[in-house]
Formats: structure tokens, sequence, C-alpha cells
């Protein structure tokens, strides 16, 4: 079983980033930030995690408000530094864990905390800033990453008492994850700051090292804190702070903090801790138990005939034809895919197997790739193909014979203003 070593709390204001990226090492004004990060450095290459659970918060950047969430799982294979503005970071991709995040994601979900997920997003100064500082880079990344973005910018955001308890969620999903890895958990963020209004540039030295000393010693003495009482202490965006309770929520009561850095050279005071595992607590379910519990809404659907429950993994493994097919409500895309099909697959990299699918709208083998079926009637309207033209498909009838099985025989689809895409209306089914 997974074995969580410990837990790292950074703050992850650009600032540290921008001193890495610009080499300030040597520079007495910013050399305190790389000596603050070298026993951080020190502890992962010594206890070597496998995978490092890392919650923060993004910007603005690639989580919007054109949709925004609370707690967003990063389920990818892969990550890559975002564009905030003035081009992404030189800095190299790293590699996600499908597996453990959808092991994690059925956890918190069994345990009522309705998540959602992302992948193929940038990951921006929230994830890399500190992330640059704590572990060795240039020839690639020593560990796996799940990145966990907690939507804390805009109100309603989450308590300090639901992330701690987020926290404890996470701890039993990694405990119980059948598989013999190390895991360390970091939660990012804070401390002390405000960057907007006139009450930018607020600080308080004071309580960030009361906040970091009951971190350890009493979190659930923090619990019923407010956001507008750790913004009157802390700074409305210091209150990002909830997501150290997260990280702390997944560790052990009895913790010890082996490390503690802080400096405050401009805005946001850059402080980071090690807090190490000092009880051996185990999860109270049995190990069959939990995973039982965790897999019992699906539980004897794998029964059922020609049916194909989009899961994570699926929506990993195909996500590349899922994305391809989706950009099809893109005007720009779906014109390019009419007129150069083709040009339109060299440029989404597919696969041979994947282009074949596509070409010969072969609806059934569509699904059986993990392709989920809203994409396929996004095809089907894009090509003037109506939904039921693809469930007889994937049924593997004609059309006729499947209309018989129904009460009416009509024809639909989810097509709109284009025109000529519902020609098969009012006349002739086509076979
Ligand atoms: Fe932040």
């Amino acid at each position: 079983m997974a074995r969580i070593v410990g837990g790292i709390a950074t703050s992850h204001t650009p600032t540290i980033s921008f001193a890495q990226d610009a080499g300030k090492q040597n520079d007495p004004v910013w050399a305190p930030i790389f000596k603050g990060y070298e026993p951080v450095q020190d502890w992962l290459a010594e206890t070597k995690p496998d995978v490092l659970f890392y919650i923060y918060n993004d910007h603005m950047t690639s989580f919007f408000i054109d949709h925004y969430s609370h707690f967003t799982l990063g389920v990818g294979d892969e990550y890559y530094s975002a564009d905030e503005g003035g081009g992404p970071r030189a800095i190299p991709p790293i590699k996600g864990d499908p597996a453990l995040a959808e092991h994690i994601a059925k956890g918190l979900v069994a345990d009522e905390f309705d998540i959602s997920t992302f992948q193929n997003k940038g990951l921006d100064h929230g994830c890399f800033s500190p992330l640059g500082l704590l572990l060795p880079h240039e020839n690639g990344w020593p560990l796996k990453l799940i990145p966990f973005q907690v939507g804390v910018l805009q109100f309603p955001a989450p308590t300090m008492r639901r992330c701690y308890k987020l926290g404890q969620a996470i701890r039993r999903a990694i405990q119980h994850y059948p598989e013999d890895i190390k895991v360390a958990i970091a939660g990012t963020g804070g401390l002390s700051h405000q960057v907007h209004g006139e009450r930018c540039g607020f600080n308080n030295t004071p309580w960030d090292m009361e906040f970091m000393e009951r971190l350890e010693k009493d979190p659930e003495g923090l619990l019923d804190m407010t956001h507008a009482e750790l913004a009157e202490l802390g700074g409305l965006e210091g209150a990002e702070i909830v997501m150290w309770m997260i990280m702390r929520g997944a560790l052990s009561k009895k913790v010890e903090t082996t490390h503690k850095a802080y400096y405050l050279p401009s805005m946001c005071a850059i402080a980071n801790m090690v807090i190490e595992e000092r009880s051996d607590e185990k999860p109270e379910e049995m190990d069959a138990a939990y995973l039982k519990r965790i897999n019992h809404q699906v539980a004897g659907v794998e029964k059922l005939d020609g049916t194909y429950p989009f899961t994570i993994g699926r929506g990993v493994k195909a996500f590349r034809l899922n994305n391809y097919l989706h950009s099809l409500v893109e005007p720009a895309h779906r014109k390019l895919f009419l007129d150069d099909p083709e040009k339109s697959f060299e440029q989404a990299g597919l696969t041979e197997e994947e282009k074949t699918l596509v070409r010969e709208r072969d609806w059934r083998g569509l699904i059986h790739y993990g392709v989920i079926f809203f994409m396929l009637e996004k095809l089907g309207a894009v090509v003037g193909t109506s939904n039921l033209h693809i469930y007889a498909a994937m049924r593997g009838e004609t059309l006729e014979d499947f209309q018989k099985t129904r009460n009416a025989q009509i024809m639909y689809s989810v097509a709109g203003t284009d025109k000529g895409k519902t020609d098969w209306d009012n006349k002739e089914p086509a076979k």
C-alpha cells in the first residue's frame, strides 16, 4: 500500500520563480529565498517520494470565472507551464499519475467530496513557482505530480474546516492505494499578503509565525476561523492558506516541523516548512473494505453488455481524440475538418487508428476506443448525420430496423443553424 512520507508547506509567489529564472542566487537581496528552500530540497532528495500530491491555486490563468470550482483534481499524464501573459516559463513538463489520481477521485467522491477533474491545462505560478526550487528538473523531474487546484479566489470559497476534512479524505485514499509507493503532500499559498485595493502591501509577520506554529501543533484550533478573520490577520489573498490546511489534514495527528524558513523581501512573505510524520496512524478501515466502498456505485456495471462507463481512465487514454471532436464546436476547426480533414488530423496529431475511426465514421469503434457519446453527436451534426443513424450503427442495425423499435419514427440531431446539416429531415432515411 502507498505511504505518506510527510508534508511540505510553501508560499507560491511569482517572486520565487523570477529569482530562479533571473539567476539571482548570488544576489544578497535574493539569496535568502534560495537558502530557505535548500533543506526542503534535501528532505525530498532523502525521502525520495514517487509522487507529490500538490495543492495549489491557479490565478485566473487556466481556471477562469467562466467555470470556477472549489476542488479540481489533475488526472492527466503530463503538465506544462502556463502562459500568464509573457509566454510560458522555460521549464520542462512534469509527468502526472493518472492511476493514482483516479483512485483518489473515487475515494473523495465516496467520502462526499464531489470534486471536478482536469487535464491538458497549463499550471501557473501557483504550482511551478515554488516547484522549481523544491526539485531539480534540468534533466527532467524526479517524481510524478498530482496537482490539486483549489478555487480560493471567488467567494464563497472553501472553509478551513472543509479543507482540513478534505485532507483527511485524501490521506485515506492514498493510504489505501494498492501500490507500494511513497507520496509527499504539498500545500502552497500565503503567507500574509494582499495584492489588491488600497490595503495592498499588507503583511503581518507575527500572525505568520503564529499560524505556522499552530499548523503543526493545533490545526484543529484554527478550523473555525472565517475568511474575514484570515483576511484581517493575513490579508485577503493571504487567506489562501486554507490550502495548507488540506496538506495538514492529510498528515497524521502527531507531526514535527523539521524545517521552517521565512523571508519577506517585498509583497508576500516567502515561507516554507517540512512537516514530518511522527506516528504511524493507520486508516480506520481495512483496505478491502475501503476499496469495496469506493467502487460500490459502479459494481456490477461490467455485466451490462454494450455499456461503457466513461471513467477518468478512458478520458485520459482517449483525450486527444475526444478533444479533437470536441473542437468541432469551434467554427474554424469545423471548417478545416470539412474542407481538408487530413490536414486537420495532422494538426491535431491523431494516430492512424484515430484517423481511421473518424474517416470511416466508425461510431461503434469510437465508443470502444474511449470516445464519449456526446462527441459522436457533435461529429454527426457537422457531417449531417442524425442521432438515429448513429444509434442504429452502434447497435449494428439498419436505420429502418432500429426505428421500428421506437414508438415513433422521428429523426433529430444537435445541429443548429449550419446549412444542410439536417438534410435527412423530411427525406427518405439514408442507409
Ligand atoms: Fe496565490
